[in-house]
């Protein structure tokens, strides 16, 4: 496909330059799905209004930002994809940057040990947020021109100044002491005014947002970057405490980082699976790149083929043990290179074209043997050749267009820290930056060098944004979730169950799942989350070398559209947790989980 960044033999999908023979497949009607069913809705209306897909993802993305505040965000970052007809994909980076004071040495105490709640709470965990200067991007770059920007930000404002009954989810968070313990007085006064926790069903108003909204909707997003909004952010940043009661640092966010904030337009990584292609974010997503290394690993497996027709040990009636093998085999690689190799592109040159080239994918797949091997290490380079809470909103439009964009405060809440008389979270990005080479951060990843803090960077994300088109070019699968690293595995199971086992989206999203990132080498699978493995069959992995736990926590919340051969989507929200897809002229479906 023109455009896109294809890398080496086995990424060989583009079907634009085969020309295609038939006209290809149309979506009959737009859909939306995310995790919040007010902020469907918004999308549908934004489509019903004349919208196209970016159109209706930005609208969603500030929606979001008002009914869904622990991920949903004005503070934070992200990445999305854009598919329209008959132009090459791109995609849009508005991740979060560290601010050009920063310093690793303000992450240590006075003995020279990382304190990594710094990086988790206070004001150094916050980035310079990119996702008012990317939905604008977005807008002014693949907007329809039906609709103008304040349109778009209308419904969220409207929402946020009127306030929405909260839902289960978001009630049962508040009750939770440690959510509690994070947010800042500001926060405290918005989600628990005169000091009474919100149930389900009562109203949620945040008068100040809906004038940051305002704002925003009537300048632009300088707005946000200049003038009152960003002397708030210094100023609650300068106030705020650091979180280990270290001497005070303050933030280190300056007005001219505020002003300096630019998003990335880039080209999308583009790889194939089963015939199809496959469009995903580049570095500084490592989604893209774990995700194509390990399917384009399996795809060259013999056995897969054999794998897809039954087997006496399926589980669900898809996996097998051997399928499953191979598939945490194929992660625990591909992480491993995350680790070593993937970082900020302008920083680090991360080894794309290696990392995916077929030498490469042929060693790593003739290493998997019948047992776990726990052993091995990144790709190193050859003399011869050479960090919960995130959110995801999938949109389609009948014009052939698609937007896949995941969002991020990083933490659930981000920092915590609101924006006084603003009204909204800072993230806590930095985390996801490897402080200390070698030393986990709260999602538990490792990385060094390649993924260092230094000033004007971005963080490795493991954000996945995914667009899957067919042989003739036309839109099939758009999805997404939130979940860190769990991101990425979720994302791979997803795409494996509905590509390859051909199992009904729905199904795919409830099937349980495992989550394997090579350190720690344990491979944890979801237990009361969904209907759980057979402990017999992970008895099975175990004596193959597998080092396993079962846990009570979930994986990942995939929102994923999916067109069928009738060009009728198919818009799914993951059943763990409360979001919901809809489609034009059908409505919104239940929540999730209600
Ligand atoms: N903050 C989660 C990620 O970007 O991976």
């Amino acid at each position: 496909m023109a455009g896109g960044a294809f890398v080496g033999l086995c990424f060989i999908a583009s079907c634009a330059s085969k020309g295609p023979a038939f006209e290809p497949l149309r979506i009959q009607r737009g859909a939306v799905v995310c995790e919040h069913p007010i902020a469907t809705q918004v999308g549908l209306d934004i489509l019903n209004a004349g919208g196209n897909a970016a159109d209706a993802a930005v609208a969603v993305s500030f929606a979001l930002a008002v009914v869904y505040p622990n991920a949903g965000n004005l503070g934070g970052g992200g990445f999305a994809l854009v598919v329209e007809e008959g132009k090459s994909p791109t995609a849009l980076d508005f991740r979060e940057v560290a601010p050009a004071d920063t310093d690793p040495k303000f992450y240590l105490d006075a003995q020279g040990q990382l304190v990594s709640k710094r990086s988790v709470r206070g004001p150094l965990s916050v980035g310079v947020p990119g996702s008012t200067a990317g939905m604008f991007a977005l807008y002014k770059q693949h907007g329809s021109g039906n609709l103008v920007w304040s349109d778009l930000i209308e419904p969220a404002r409207r929402l946020a100044a009127e306030g929405f009954g909260i839902d289960a989810h978001m009630a049962e968070d508040l009750l939770n002491p440690s959510v509690q313990a994070c947010f800042n007085q500001a926060a405290l006064d918005v989600f628990y005014p005169g000091g009474a926790t919100l149930k389900e069903g009562e109203l949620l108003v945040q008068k100040d947002l809906a004038k940051t909204l305002k704002a925003i909707a009537v300048q632009g997003p300088s707005a946000f970057y200049k003038g009152p909004i960003a002397t708030a952010m210094l100023q609650v940043l300068a106030k705020e405490p650091l979180p280990d009661g270290g001497a005070a640092q303050g933030g280190v966010i300056t007005a001219k980082d505020l002003e300096g904030y630019s998003v990335r337009w880039m080209k999308p990584l583009l790889g194939s699976f089963q015939g199809m292609e496959l469009i995903c974010m580049p570095p500084p997503s490592s989604g893209g790149l774990v995700i194509l290394q390990a399917l384009a690993v399996l795809e060259g497996l013999p056995q897969m083929a054999e794998a897809q027709v039954g087997q006496e040990d399926e589980f669900d009636g898809f996996v097998s043990e051997n399928l499953l093998h191979w598939w945490i085999e194929a992660l625990r690689r591909a992480f491993a290179d995350r680790a070593e190799h993937m970082g900020d592109p302008d920083f680090h040159d991360v080894p794309v074209a290696q990392l995916l080239s077929p030498e490469w994918i042929l060693e790593r797949r003739v290493s998997i043997g019948s047992k776990a091997d726990l052993s091995v290490g990144a790709w190193t380079p050859r003399p011869a050749t050479e960090s919960a809470e995130t959110t995801h909103l999938s949109v389609v439009d009948i014009d052939g267009g698609a937007v896949s964009m995941t969002t991020t405060l990083n933490g659930s809440y981000g920092s915590g820290i609101m924006v006084e008389g603003a009204g909204f979270l800072l993230n806590n990005e930095l985390d996801d930056f490897s402080i200390m080479a070698g030393v986990p951060n709260q999602f538990g990843l490792i990385g060094n060098e390649a993924n260092a803090i230094e000033p004007g960077k971005r963080p490795l994300s493991s954000m996945s944004p995914v667009i899957v088109r067919d042989g003739d070019g036309a839109i099939r699968l758009v999805l997404g979730s939130p979940g860190g690293p769990r991101i990425i595995t979720a994302v791979f199971q997803v795409l494996l169950r509905v590509l390859l086992l051909e199992q009904d989206l729905p199904d795919a999203l409830a099937a349980s799942r495992f989550h394997q990132q090579w350190r720690p080498e344990t491979t944890w699978f979801e237990g009361a989350q969904g209907p759980g493995w057979d402990p017999a069959l992970l008895e099975r992995l175990r004596k193959r070398g597998h080092p396993i736990e079962v846990r009570d926590s979930r994986a990942g919340s995939v929102q994923a559209i999916l067109i069928g051969p009738d060009g009728w989507p198919t818009a799914s929200s993951d059943p763990r947790r409360g979001g919901a897809g809809g489609v034009q002229g059908k409505g919104i479906a239940q929540a999730a989980r209600p």
